[in-house]
């Protein structure tokens, strides 16, 4: 199926009073979101994959050596990973709700710690890529990190949450400074309803 580029679920300014500025939105939806969408679609078109799912193109071609394959997943995986990052994210700090709070702490000791270990798993990761909140095969939750596109899909994981850690996600607003960007994120961007809603599906 032919990708395409989701609306926002909310204005391009309305994350502005929380640390994501219209200008970067501008740039990272309209621009780069919409860049692999139009890239995907011309590298899918003619193939075994033009009437495929996302997810079953990026499973499908993870890890494949041929150049037209690690092209199509590359744009196909970043299509996903934006149209989920925009989703996990909204225009007021909402509450945690009470189900995913247990379940952090259950996890990782407590929503700090969990905060703490998906913070350094972002801004230790080398060059590009994402962190990740999961559900991993085994039932357990666990903070990732992945590079360039890749995602946990390619892993059979239930993604929760993810942050993407490409430059043009935080240099507008942030500058080099990816560690306070992933503050910012997880105390005032991410909307941890949708989050809840993703664990609640597993
Ligand atoms: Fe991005």
């Amino acid at each position: 199926m032919a990708f395409e580029l989701p609306d926002l679920p909310y204005a391009h300014d309305a994350l502005e009073a929380n640390g994501m500025s219209k200008e970067t939105l501008e740039f990272h939806h309209d621009l780069h979101h919409n860049a692999y969408v139009t890239n995907g679609n011309k590298l899918i078109a003619g193939t075994e994959w033009e009437n495929k799912s996302v997810e079953d193109i990026i499973t499908g071609t993870y890890n494949k050596s041929a150049v037209a394959q690690s092209g199509i997943f590359n744009n196909a995986s970043q299509h996903w990973n934006h149209a989920q990052f925009w989703e996990m994210m909204g225009p007021s700090g909402q509450k945690m709700p009470s189900e995913l709070e247990a379940r952090l702490k259950d996890g990782f000791g407590s929503v700090e710690k969990f905060k703490e270990e998906f913070s350094a798993a972002g801004a230790g990761q080398f060059g590009s890529g994402w962190c990740w909140l999961v559900v991993d095969t085994d039932g357990t939750l666990k903070v990732t990190k992945t590079e360039n596109g890749v995602n946990p899909l390619c892993f059979g994981q239930t993604t929760l949450l993810g942050c993407d850690v490409w430059e043009h996600s935080y240099y507008i607003d942030f500058r080099n400074k990816r560690p306070v960007y992933l503050t910012n994120f997880l105390d005032k961007l991410v909307n941890w309803e949708n989050v809840a809603s993703r664990l609640a599906s597993t």
